[in-house]
Parts: structure tokens; sequence; C-alpha cells
């Protein structure tokens, strides 16, 4: 049984009033809470086992990069990842996109290609495809979402051709909270050639992930969406197509031989994580990994598909509220407005009864446009949220519209 009494318990953020209110937190699309075992273990290492890795030959350095290493098979285990060769250390999903724009995209892409993407992605997998393609001048061709959010199955299949040599799309909306069918989306990219790239970020939270089932040749996620920390993030790439890519940054760590004329590059993940990396945000996102599968991936899904359909059913009821984003299936994203309140003055309210969501175009304002809106309130789910936390938001809610 899902014991989600007990799962708050780990979270001691929960314990802290806001505004003199229950600590209603419904932003975790945005960042997620972390779990004392996190925090805990970040500390200890700082305060106890701290030392730079892959540099120092003393016990320090040696025991910490056994752990940082120890991190990247946990990032494995979490994907069912082939190698935890294929595991490269980012600052965060965005990094990793870029990673691959900047050192697959220019070494591979030409301007006789074109790079598929959907209307649902984040400005990060957007804004990199259309800087490159200025550079390069390859087509850039955006499949559609339907009115209700959900994936254009049709227009996707008539975008992609033999020219598509990438296909890069999001795994689950951040605004519409749409899942979109990656598995059929990998199948299909790859009858025609092309290479396919997942943006993980809410996707990763929300459901298991076994890369190999999936077959992506990329997939990218932030820790900090995962209940780790910030400054940590995770570019998935299949070993051989890591290894036949050039290095996006240059510095120690990264190099193989060096002289003052030219450097030769370290195999990969080392190729691509020049400079101390993130060390101590390796291992707390190793922490919050192990804990979401302790919890249980599954187990995860289930109860928050449940809290969807709860929370769903909840806010229909409110009169004048419109959802923004219904596709079947979605996971526990809902964004919306409600007639007559700017959604910036309905966060406004809703932050006076201790209820956090995220208020504007939740940084994917081509596709807030597409759906007809300027700025949506957006409430998203966690692994500790509760039916108490939804009843809380409609009330406030129904309290809000008696102002105007
Ligand atoms: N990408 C994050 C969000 O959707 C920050 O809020």
């Amino acid at each position: 049984m899902y014991d989600v009494e007990q799962i708050r318990k780990d979270f001691p953020i929960f314990d802290v009033r806001i505004n003199d209110k229950a600590n209603t937190f419904l932003d975790s699309g945005a960042s997620a809470q972390k779990p004392r075992c996190v925090t805990d273990k970040m500390r200890q290492i700082y305060t106890e086992e701290y030392a730079n890795v892959h540099r120092g030959s003393y016990r320090l350095s040696e025991e910490i990069t056994a752990a940082y290493e120890d991190a990247r098979k946990t990032v494995r285990q979490f994907l069912n990842a082939a190698s935890a060769a294929e595991i490269v250390f980012t600052r965060n999903a965005t990094e990793s996109i870029n990673l691959v724009a900047a050192s697959w995209g220019r070494k591979f892409l030409t301007s006789a290609d074109e790079v598929l993407i959907s209307e649902a992605e984040h400005h990060a997998n957007l804004v990199p495809w259309q800087v490159l393609r200025d550079e390069i001048g390859f087509g850039l061709k955006i499949c559609r979402v339907n009115d209700d959010g959900s994936f254009d199955w049709g227009d996707f299949c008539q975008k992609l051709s033999g020219k598509t040599k990438l296909v890069a799309v999001t795994g689950m909306s951040n605004v519409l909270g749409t899942i979109l069918p990656v598995k059929e989306i990998v199948s299909a990219a790859h009858r025609v050639g092309a290479k396919v790239l997942i943006d993980a970020c809410q996707l990763a939270v929300h459901q298991k992930i076994d890369i190999r089932d999936l077959d992506c040749d990329f997939l990218a996620f932030s820790g900090h969406k995962t209940y780790g920390p910030t400054g940590i993030g995770v570019l998935y790439g299949k070993y051989d197509i890591l290894d036949s890519m050039p290095p996006y940054q240059c510095g120690g760590d990264m190099v193989d031989v060096v002289t003052y004329q030219s450097a030769t590059f370290d195999v990969p993940p080392a190729r691509f994580e020049a400079g101390t990396p993130a060390i101590v945000q390796a291992i707390g996102l190793a922490e919050a990994l192990k804990y979401m599968m302790s919890v249980g991936l599954d187990n995860i899904k289930r109860y928050e598909d449940e809290l969807t359909t709860y929370a769903v059913a909840e806010l229909s009821k409110i009169a004048g509220l419109h959802m923004i984003g219904t596709a079947e299936g979605k996971g526990g994203i809902f964004s919306f407005i409600i007639d007559g309140i700017h959604p910036q003055d309905l966060a406004f309210i809703l932050d006076k009864e201790g209820i956090a969501v995220r208020v504007g175009h939740h940084c994917a304002a081509p596709l807030v446009h597409r759906m007809g809106y300027e700025s949506v309130v957006r409430a998203s789910l966690g692994l500790y949220n509760t039916k108490t936390d939804i009843d809380v938001l409609c009330k406030a809610l129904n309290k809000a519209k008696t102002f105007f």
C-alpha cells in the first residue's frame, strides 16, 4: 500500500507553515522538494567526506571518486541503461540538450537534413535547435498537438521523412501533462533512420523509464525535478553515439594527452565532463533516485494517476475554470485559467492560502500561445501530494472567485 503520510514525513518542508497555513506545495513540475535522505547525504559529504574526484591519490579523494562513480551506476540502474558509461552528468536537462545540439548536431547535421520536434516542447528543447538551424541551415519541423493537448500522431507521421535526422520530443508536457507515445515515436523515427532525443524532465519523475526497451538514442532529465539537488542533470546517450561525438566543453578531466600544440580526448562519459563536476550533487541525485526506486516507480505512477483522476474531477466542478490539456492518460500537471481572474492574481490569492503554483508561460511560450493563452496557472503533483492538497486548492479557487 502507498503510504503517502509516511512519505510526507521524509520531506521536512511539509512541517513548515506558509503564510500561517499548511504547506500545499503544487509546483513540483518546476522543482520538487527534497527528502531528508538527500540533504543528510549531501551534508555528510560536505562535512566528513569531501574532496575532488579523479585527481587525488589520497583516501578522501579515492573514496569520493568511488561514490561519484557509484552515483553514475545508480542512474544507470534507474534508467536500466546498458552501461554506466552511457550516463553523462551535466548541470541540468537544458545543458544535456544543449550538449547534444552543440556536439552531435554540429557534427552530424547538414543543410539537407531536418530536425523534428513537437509543439509541446519546453524552450530548452526548442531554442537550441532554432539557434543551430540558423547556423547550419537544416529544416526545423514542428509537429502539432491537438486542441485537447494530445499528440497529433498523423501530423507527426506526415512530417517524419527520410530527411529527418533527429526527432527531439518531450516525454511529458510541462504545461499540458500530456504523455507522448515515446516508444512508438522512437520506432517510427528509427524506421526512417533518424536518431531520437527524449526530454524526460517531467516523465522521469512520474513513471519508470526502461531505456533499453524505449531504445531512444539520447534522453535528458534534471536532478532537481527528481527530488534531487539543483545543479545536476543527466544525459543518457547510446555509447557508440556518444563515442562518435566531439567534446562540448574542454578543460581538465576530459583529455587524454595534452601538449602545447594539441590535445586528444578521453572516452565517454569523461569526454563530456570537463572541469570539476557537481560531485556532491551527483551523489545527492543518486540518493534521490534510490529513494524513488525504494518507493517504487510503478507505485508512484499508480498513486499519482489516482490523484490525477481525482484532481481532474474536482477541478472540473469549478464553474468558469478551463483546463488546458485534457489528453487521455495525462499525468499530474493541471494548467488552467478561471474566467475573469488574471492568472497572476489567482496565484497571489493561492499563495495567501499557503498554496504554491506556477503562473505564466512555463518556459513554453509558443505552446501556451498555441493553446490560446498568454499566461496560465499550473498546479503540478509530486509523490507526496494528497487529496487534501487538491481539496485545499479547489476551496481556495472557489474563494478567489468571490473576490472578483
Ligand atoms: N521547466 C520547469 C517548469 O516547467 C522549470 O516549471
